[in-house]
């Protein structure tokens, strides 16, 4: 079956057994068919996080698991359970009408609810890992559903467990998040607060994300992409002085015990904005989002990549890392 619908980059490779799941129950009857037959198993969700290089072998399940259900916890919170197949902007927007506050800046993040957490999704100032509660997760060996709390899930910069060693051995089945019902906006992130009115409200903060996003992020739906394909890189404070000496419009934010590099900012100074390579290219509003617009494989785009990271290598001294999951994993990358 080709995985060409299920990859938000549009490249064409092959699942070599494929299946849909929409109940746990279907999941867990894949799981145990696939451990009889001694296939690996591999689940997608939106495929928008992804990098797909070759055919993958074995078992390609579709997350389908739908439904969401609120939960008041108290005065000030609601307990917000979403299955894991479930559109992660659908998420949004429902909790934005609810007038639940937490993950509005979060909006039009493409991909599925039970991906968020695996990538730690975040934007403007607010990733998934503040607002999670727990994780429910299916066992791949055994089939046996657990939770696991926010804090044991590992959640870093665009990363998480799930993302590293629990890859194969827990697929997410349904998140749980905790929201707010009195107003708590975060407003700090340059791009964002420059553009507020005065008295930001939930659907007004909703709505300039949607803008800004719409302005400077391709709509996979109409360009394939799978979001920011470098992570911004983070330096030590002797490394960002080295380089502001030298580079005086470096754009940079403190995190943590250093400085995040804008590798938008790095990739554009290098002079890669709109520029293409062979079928695929750097996207025009945004050099951090590399696009695909006519292959249907993955080599120009892994070339792209390599020649970009060497760029940016030679002029600042600094190591681009990818940011969607490659697959299959087991090619030396
Ligand atoms: N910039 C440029 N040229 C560019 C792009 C960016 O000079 O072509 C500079 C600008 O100064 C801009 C700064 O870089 O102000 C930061 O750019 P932007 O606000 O677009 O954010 P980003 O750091 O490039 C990150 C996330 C995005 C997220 C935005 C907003 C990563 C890898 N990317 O991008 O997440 O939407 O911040 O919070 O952290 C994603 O993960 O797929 C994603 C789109």
């Amino acid at each position: 079956v080709s995985l060409l619908p299920y990859n938000t980059f549009r490249f064409d490779y092959c699942a070599e057994y494929f299946a849909v799941a929409d109940s746990v129950s279907c999941l867990s009857a894949l799981l145990k068919w696939a451990k009889k037959h001694h296939h690996p198993v591999t689940m997608l969700g939106g495929g928008s996080n992804l990098l797909l290089t070759n055919d993958i072998l074995g078992l390609v399940i579709i997350n389908k698991l739908s439904g969401m259900q609120a939960t008041v916890e108290s005065d000030n919170t609601v307990t917000l359970a979403i299955s894991a197949g479930e559109r992660w902007h659908a998420v949004v927007a429902y909790a934005v009408e609810h007038r639940w506050y937490g993950i509005e800046n979060l909006a039009l993040i493409p991909g599925t609810a039970g991906a968020a957490p695996v990538q730690n999704i975040g934007a403007y100032g607010v990733e998934i890992k503040d607002v999670l509660k727990r994780v429910q997760v299916i066992d791949v060996q055994n089939s046996t559903l657990h939770w696991l709390e926010a804090g044991e899930c590992g959640f870093s910069y665009r990363d998480s467990f799930f993302k590293q060693h629990w890859k194969a051995h827990y697929f997410i089945v349904s998140i749980e998040l905790t929201l707010r019902k009195e107003p708590a906006l975060t407003l700090h992130y340059g791009g964002l607060s420059a553009q507020l009115e005065e008295t930001p409200t939930l659907k007004s903060v909703f709505d300039l994300v949607c803008k800004v996003r719409r302005e400077k992020l391709p709509d996979p739906d109409i360009i394939a992409n799978a979001g920011s394909f470098f992570k911004n890189p983070v330096v030590d404070v002797s490394e960002h002085a080295r380089l502001k000496r030298q580079f005086p419009n470096l754009v940079s934010f403190p995190f943590q015990a250093g400085y995040k590099l804008a590798a938008g900012w790095l990739i554009d100074q290098a002079g890669w904005k709109g520029k293409c390579h062979r079928g695929v290219g750097v996207y025009s509003k945004q050099a951090l989002v590399l696009i695909n617009q006519d292959e249907k494989q993955a080599d120009a785009l892994l070339e792209l990549e390599a020649l970009i990271q060497h760029s940016v290598q030679s002029k600042y001294g600094v190591r681009l890392e990818r940011e969607p999951v490659r697959l299959p994993a087991a090619e030396v990358c």
